[in-house]
């Protein structure tokens, strides 16, 4: 625990406990996280409310007297996960009835009651657009030691109670939640109900408070983060007039944000990226498959054509602009040919980096009873093949950039080997060594890094200056 997360303990903790809320001092807490930044954010969200009623963060579940498990269900395998986390942590959870293990999160969600028959001794369960009652339903759970269905609530308005973060340069800030799209193969919009975005000023507010401790970068989060304000709900303001407010807060260094959709981009959202300085020249645009007839299936909303006329609109305006992407194979009805069109997309937009997924039918989706699904043996192959292509990219495009200097923003340091770990302003993670005459950086400092080496996993060099 740093310094800083105490200290913002302290302060929340006074604040939540003097605005009645149950007061958990001399507890102890845990949390384990699954699935994407928005979970993770939410676990901050979810520790920052604990903490705000007193209660202490463990790093061991053995330790704590209440256990969050926030899950991910996106996949199967983010299911079983889970289930076997959740099966670790029942052998070692503290015994005594004043003791709550929770599971949170968007497996909880979808599963509903369905969980306390997979896990007997589970206290509360919670989805993501819940967690603002975490506190009030602990408190029912205690006072009766009643099991309680948090999920069945109503989706609230969309409210962000204060995160605990981890401290460090770079902190996540939600700007919209849920998801208006039906993507045929996605659980997701009923996790997450419904798109909702948050005020600007709430957002403006937010940064500052984190510039002012300390903070140099923020990500934006929303499942379709450019479709902010979409629906009328942040005073007619839309993302690229988000971009600008933030941009214009002193101190703050970069600007990220994620994810982006394809039917949601603009020409005013490109104008921003091409001017703005803090605003990083790193887009996620998840492509999903190279095929039209694919993308139709998947009910994406766009053609590769329209994806095509975006990704070249992007690199002819914003300098140094980096795409990465997500991809899914061995979808419904998937033909070898279909699966050729996406190899060619590849390596027509050489991806700065893809994660990639074989199609895993999820309940409750719409795709999930279509059934026609390529044989599992294809599918694993076709995902090596994939991957493979887009590693030799990734290792060609790193070995091109040996003997050039890019800049990093300082998020670790390791005084041992005197090595500051950074990210490029197109997201790329660079070990930068110090040499011996150099004093120690801080965090959120940026430096120039020489590179000299280059790998799978990433580029290393020497620092050369400060920036
Ligand atoms: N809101 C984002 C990402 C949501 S989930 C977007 O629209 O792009 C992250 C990624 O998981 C998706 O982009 C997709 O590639 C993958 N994914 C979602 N559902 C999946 C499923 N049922 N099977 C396999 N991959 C899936
Ligand atoms: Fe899922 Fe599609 Fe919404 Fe992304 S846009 S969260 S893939 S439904
Ligand atoms: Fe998983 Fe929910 Fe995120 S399903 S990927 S934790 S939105």
């Amino acid at each position: 625990m740093t310094e800083r997360a105490q200290s913002d303990i302290a302060a929340e903790s006074q604040g939540a406990i003097l605005s009645g809320e149950q007061d958990l001092r001399g507890k102890t807490f845990f949390v384990k996280t699954f699935g994407c930044q928005m979970n993770v954010h939410d676990s901050e969200r979810m520790s920052g409310l604990l903490a705000g009623s007193g209660a202490l963060p463990v790093n061991d579940p053995a330790e704590a007297d209440i256990i969050l498990v926030n899950t991910c269900t996106i996949r199967d395998k983010a299911d079983q996960k889970a289930l076997s986390d959740l099966g670790r942590i029942r052998m070692v959870r503290k015994d005594g009835p004043e003791n709550i293990l929770a599971v949170t999160g968007c497996m909880a969600q979808r599963e509903g009651e369905e969980i306390f028959r997979l896990v007997p001794d589970v206290d509360l369960i919670l989805g993501p657009s819940q967690i603002r009652n975490l506190i009030p339903l602990i408190e029912t759970v205690s006072s009766g030691k009643t099991r309680v269905n948090g999920t069945i609530l109503p989706n609230p308005e969309m409210t962000t109670p204060p995160a605990l973060r981890p401290g460090g340069a770079t902190a996540f800030v939600t700007v919209q939640e849920g998801c208006d799209k039906a993507c045929a193969y996605c659980v997701v919009p009923s996790t997450r109900g419904a798109e909702r975005s948050r005020p600007v000023q709430d957002i403006v507010n937010e940064i500052e408070m984190l510039v002012r401790s300390g903070y140099s970068e923020v990500t934006l989060l929303g499942q379709n983060v450019n479709g902010y304000g979409k629906k009328g709900d942040a005073g007619g303001a839309l993302f690229p007039d988000l971009l600008r407010k933030v941009e214009g807060i002193s101190g703050l260094k970069r600007v990220r944000f994620t994810t982006s959709h394809p039917v949601d981009m603009s020409h005013e959202l490109l104008e921003v990226m091409a001017r703005g300085s803090k605003i990083m020249p790193h887009l996620h645009l998840p492509v999903q498959s190279g095929s039209d007839a694919v993308l139709s299936r998947m009910q994406r909303g766009y053609t590769v054509a329209q994806y095509r006329e975006w990704v070249s609109l992007l690199r002819k305006v914003v300098p140094g602009f980096s795409l990465t992407t997500d991809l899914i194979v061995g979808f419904c009805g998937e033909t070898e040919e279909e699966f050729t069109q996406t190899m060619e997309v590849v390596a027509e937009f050489q991806f700065e980096g893809a994660f990639s997924f074989i199609y895993s039918p999820r309940p409750s989706t719409p795709a999930f009873s279509w059934g026609t699904l390529p044989p599992r043996e294809v599918s694993v192959e076709r995902l090596e093949r994939l991957q493979k292509l887009v590693e030799s990219q990734s290792s060609r495009r790193n070995e091109a950039q040996m003997g050039q200097t890019v800049e990093i923003l300082v998020e670790k340091w390791d005084p041992e080997n005197r090595v500051a770990m950074g990210r490029t302003p197109q997201f790329q993670n660079v070990r930068g060594i110090l040499p011996p005459s150099w004093g120690e950086p801080e965090l959120g400092d940026l430096l120039k890094v020489n590179i000299e080496v280059a790998s799978k996993s990433g580029l290393k060099g020497t620092c050369t200056g400060r920036a």
